[in-house]
This record gives C-alpha cells, sequence and structure tokens, in this order.
C-alpha cells in the first residue's frame, strides 16, 4: 500500500472507531471468568444434600479432615492422576494453595532440612511466558526472582530450562502445562519427559504445575483435544518423585468463587505440607468438598458437565477466531486454543499497548498488554491476551466490531 492510500485507510478507520466510541459502551473482557450460564450449570449442586456425613462417617458441618474428605480427595486424584492418599483437598482457590506452598519453601524449605528459599540470595523461579499475572506477582511477594522463558507450540523451551537449571540458585518453575493461560499451548510428552528426568543443581527443585484447565476442553471428542502426560508419574519414573507440587480446582467446572482447589504430589511433599498445615487452619470447607463430591462422583460426571460448559464457550472463541480470521491475518497472529479461557493474540511488534488504550478509550476494557510477562514488560510489546467467556455473545459480536478496528490502527500508526 502506497503512503496515500495508507493515510487514506487511516481516516476511514478512525472514522469508524470514533462512531464505535459514541455508543458509550463499557465492556470488560479483562479477565477469564466463566459466564452466569456457565455457573447456573452447577445450580443444582446447591440442594440440601439431605445430610452432612462423609464417607468416613464424619459430619462435615464439624471440624476434622483437615486435609480434606475421602470422596473429595479421590475425584481430586482423579482429575490429577495422583492416588488419592496423596492429595490435600483446599479451600476455593488453588492459587491460595501454591501461595502457601511456595510461602512455606520461602520460610521453611521445601522438605525437612532443605535450607529456606528465602535464606539465599536471589532464589530463583522459572516462569515460562507468556504466562499467567498471578504466578509472577506471587513469586516477586514472596522475595523470589522471576526468570522468563519462552513458550513454543510443545512447550517451554526445555534446552533453555535445562541449561538454568544447572544453577543451583534457580529453585523451580511455575508453569499452566495445559490449555496454558494465556499461551493455549499444552506440553507435549517430551517436554514432560524432559522436566521430569533434567539434572537440576538444586536437589529441592520444585515445578508448580498449575493444571488449572485439566479439564477445560473445548472439543468433547478425543480426538479433538490435547492430552497431558502424567508429570508425577514421569518424576517418579526418573528417581525425582518430590520434583513437583500439582494443583487444580473447580473453579471453571462449578463456581469461580465457591469451588474447591486440590494439592497432589509424593508422599513426602504432602506429609511436609500437611504438617506445616497444622497451625495454619483446623480445617478448610468440607461441607462445600461434601457438595462436590456428591455433584460430581467421578471423572465421567466431570466429563459430562465440561460438555456443556463446551457448549455454552465454544461458540465465543469460534466467532473471536472468525473474525480474526476474516479481519486480521494479513498483519497479526494468534493462537488456535483446543481448551482453556484464552486465546493469545499477536499484534504487529509494538502494537499490544496502543491496541490496548483505543480499546479502552472506545470503552472495552482488555487485559493490560504486557500482564502475561513479569514486571508486565513484554519486550515486542506484541501479545494480547484475548478471554472470550465473560461477556455474553452479543456483547462480544460488539467486542469483535472494535478489536480488529484497533488492531489495523495502531499497525498503521505504527507504519
Ligand atoms: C492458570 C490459572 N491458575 C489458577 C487460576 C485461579 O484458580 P483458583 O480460582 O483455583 O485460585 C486461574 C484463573 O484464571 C488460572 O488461569
Amino acid at each position: 500500500m502506497n503512503m496515500a492510500n495508507e493515510s487514506m485507510n487511516l481516516i476511514a478507520l478512525r472514522a469508524r472507531y470514533e462512531a464505535f466510541k459514541a455508543r458509550g459502551l463499557r465492556l470488560d473482557m479483562s479477565r477469564g471468568k466463566p459466564e452466569a450460564a456457565q455457573l447456573d450449570l452447577s445450580e443444582p449442586m446447591m440442594a440440601p444434600l439431605g445430610d452432612y456425613i462423609s464417607e468416613d462417617g464424619q459430619d462435615t458441618r464439624n471440624y476434622g479432615d483437615p486435609t480434606g474428605i475421602p470422596e473429595a480427595k479421590r475425584l481430586f486424584g482423579a482429575l490429577l492422576g495422583v492416588p488419592a492418599a496423596q492429595v490435600i483437598v483446599g479451600g476455593n482457590s488453588s492459587i491460595n494453595l501454591i501461595h502457601d506452598a511456595l510461602s512455606r519453601a520461602v520460610i521453611h524449605g521445601p522438605l525437612e532440612g532443605d535450607a529456606p528459599w528465602g535464606k539465599l540470595n536471589g532464589a530463583k523461579i522459572l516462569c515460562p511466558v507468556p504466562g499467567y499475572d498471578w504466578h509472577f506477582n506471587m513469586c516477586r511477594t514472596l522475595g523470589l526472582e522471576t526468570v522468563s522463558i519462552p513458550t513454543g507450540e510443545t512447550g517451554p523451551d526445555m534446552d533453555v530450562i535445562e541449561s538454568l537449571a544447572r544453577d543451583p540458585s534457580v529453585k523451580g518453575m511455575i508453569c499452566v502445562p495445559m490449555y496454558g493461560n494465556p499461551s493455549g499451548v499444552t506440553y507435549s510428552d517430551e517436554t514432560v519427559d524432559r522436566l521430569a528426568a533434567m539434572q537440576t543443581a538444586a536437589p529441592d527443585f520444585r515445578i508448580f504445575w498449575d493444571n488449572a484447565y485439566c479439564v477445560h476442553h473445548l472439543y468433547p471428542d478425543e480426538a479433538r483435544r490435547d492430552h497431558l502426560k502424567n508429570l508425577y508419574e514421569a518424576c517418579a519414573a526418573a528417581g525425582h518423585e518430590n520434583r513437583v507440587l500439582m494443583v487444580t480446582s473447580t473453579s471453571k467446572i462449578t463456581f469461580a468463587g465457591g469451588g474447591v482447589s486440590a494439592m497432589a504430589a509424593s508422599p513426602k511433599n504432602i506429609a511436609r505440607q500437611a504438617a506445616l498445615m497444622t497451625y495454619q487452619l483446623v480445617c478448610y470447607d468440607k461441607v462445600n468438598q461434601l457438595r462436590h463430591a456428591r455433584f460430581l462422583p467421578d471423572l465421567a460426571a466431570v466429563e459430562a458437565h465440561m460438555a456443556k460448559h463446551a457448549a455454552i464457550i465454544r461458540p465465543k472463541f469460534e466467532y473471536v477466531l472468525g473474525v480474526m480470521d476474516r479481519e486480521l491475518s494479513d498483519i497479526a497472529s494468534w493462537s488456535r486454543p483446543r481448551g482453556g479461557y484464552f486465546i493469545c493474540f499477536r499484534a504487529p511488534r509494538g502494537c499490544a499497548k496502543r491496541v490496548v488504550q483505543l480499546c479502552a478509550e472506545a470503552g472495552v476494557t482488555l487485559t493490560p498488554a504486557g500482564s502475561p510477562f513479569p514486571d508486565a514488560y513484554d519486550p515486542a510489546d506484541s501479545v494480547i491476551r484475548i478471554a472470550p467467556t465473560y461477556p455474553p455473545m452479543d456483547e462480544l459480536r460488539q467486542v469483535m466490531e472494535l478489536f480488529p478496528l484497533a488492531v489495523k490502527i495502531a499497525a498503521l500508526e505504527r507504519g
């Protein structure tokens, strides 16, 4: 396109942009939240329980079972692929479980006899990017340095990880291995095997495996799903059984603000976490655990329930991807996730902040540019996390009228 055509084009795009802005909309696409219709799917869970007695005969309304009731441990054991005895069932937030486990490593060391990470000068955690801002900020809050690791189609760059793991100050890694937030990537079997088998200079190296989207397939049929190899089993086979702490939750299965979370790990890790929990709380909310375990008694029930979620959100993903395909394929690229909650959009270099700003000024809040990177610094200023689940379809259509305009304007302004 020559310069005259370019500026004509920009004038036309700006006119359309101003017309959109004049509608005075206020739409929020900033966080990966379920929409109300998804939350409604779990309403039957709130029917009276009849009785409050867990399988081990405990009255869940009372104190007891600090690591969780047996039926909830079994459910999460099935989700994470670990025996129920190696599960701690928590409160409503898996982020809280990771934060607690990281804090314990900082204050006490991961296992008895390990030096507290907080006593070392500059303990480092590897963070595949683009990744989840909560992970990076949590590490920083706890005084841990974050090291960005680029992510490709099969997961984080394993050559870089294996080489950095030779440094004893590198104490671990925190990641979303399936339908990544926001990369959409699921780690390949080879990536899982290399993470399990690699030599680490730190004997207390830990992988915080945030499997938040382990059953969140957009396409319920087997052939169109991603599959994630079991890292705990791979670690055990490689003689590194204590290397991984896995977490997940029902936040995007039942209620984002009222679900249940769990951690699974080796018997030694679980015993250590349970021991350090002793004076933190007497027990988590076991009535909610019971409600969940009865509503979702096994993996088959979870899968049937997740297919209903997929039926609600899949059209939204397909709609957003369709608009991007039509409008933006000559200037940008994006992920085509088969599950999870995000599309990872890559604007032309140097344009992401401007796109987000243009959208905000026209009434659409996106996740801040840069947030999928530690320090909110995206060196290419390119990645924008698109979260299509929360707005109802009619709002999403309006957002997707604006978004391509904003990308094209930002790209032309940049020249
Ligand atoms: C990767 C990841 N982990 C954890 C969470 C939050 O989970 P929870 O509600 O269990 O703390 C989210 C929510 O967006 C997420 O994307």
